[in-house]
């Protein structure tokens, strides 16, 4: 018990000590979740475009999970993570860049555009192959178009 009021005390000091410091900071847990993010979507994209490759061979109870993790990731709301002074103009370790909070607006249409091809994934993945392959553009389309504007190379 007293170790975990401990180790509750270590997280409010440290959120507090972001929040107070000024210009540069790193290690910023806002960027880290939302990074952790992209990373899922890495992931369950990664078993798909495999399968629609040939690489693997299809298997419709695998890419139906994919298919419904990433429907389920990207319904997510990610307004706490995309936080306002956090692109890499002022943070270390981000490549979120500044248009994100200039174009909010179309930012958040971005991620409404993966919610959909993700849904559109997840009614076809179990199905065949060829349904997979056929919505795999769309949804690929959807990672691109969104880092082409807003995540530096
Ligand atoms: C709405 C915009 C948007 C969409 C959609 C999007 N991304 Fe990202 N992604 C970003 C931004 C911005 C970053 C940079 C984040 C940072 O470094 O703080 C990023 C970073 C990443 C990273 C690097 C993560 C890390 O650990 O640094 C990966 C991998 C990634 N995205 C994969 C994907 C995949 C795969 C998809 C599609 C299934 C996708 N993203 C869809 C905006 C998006």
């Amino acid at each position: 018990m007293k170790s975990l009021t401990l180790l509750a005390s270590a997280a409010v000091l440290s959120i507090g000590t972001l929040a107070l410091a000024d210009g540069h900071t790193d290690a910023n847990p806002a960027v880290k979740a939302r990074q952790s993010h992209m990373q899922l979507y890495s992931f369950n994209l990664g078993i798909l475009g495999s399968m629609a490759q040939g690489k693997v061979d299809y298997d419709a109870a695998v890419a139906q999970n994919a298919a419904d993790n990433l429907a389920a990731i990207s319904s997510m709301d990610e307004t706490n993570y995309w936080v306002e002074g956090t692109a890499l103009d002022t943070t270390d370790g981000t490549k979120a860049q500044p248009a994100i909070w200039e174009n909010m607006d179309d930012f958040l249409a971005k991620q409404d555009g993966i919610a959909e091809a993700s849904a559109a994934m997840a009614a076809v993945a179990g199905t065949d192959l060829a349904s997979l392959q056929g919505a795999m553009g769309d949804l690929g389309g959807t990672c691109s178009a969104c880092h082409r504007e807003y995540r530096a190379r």
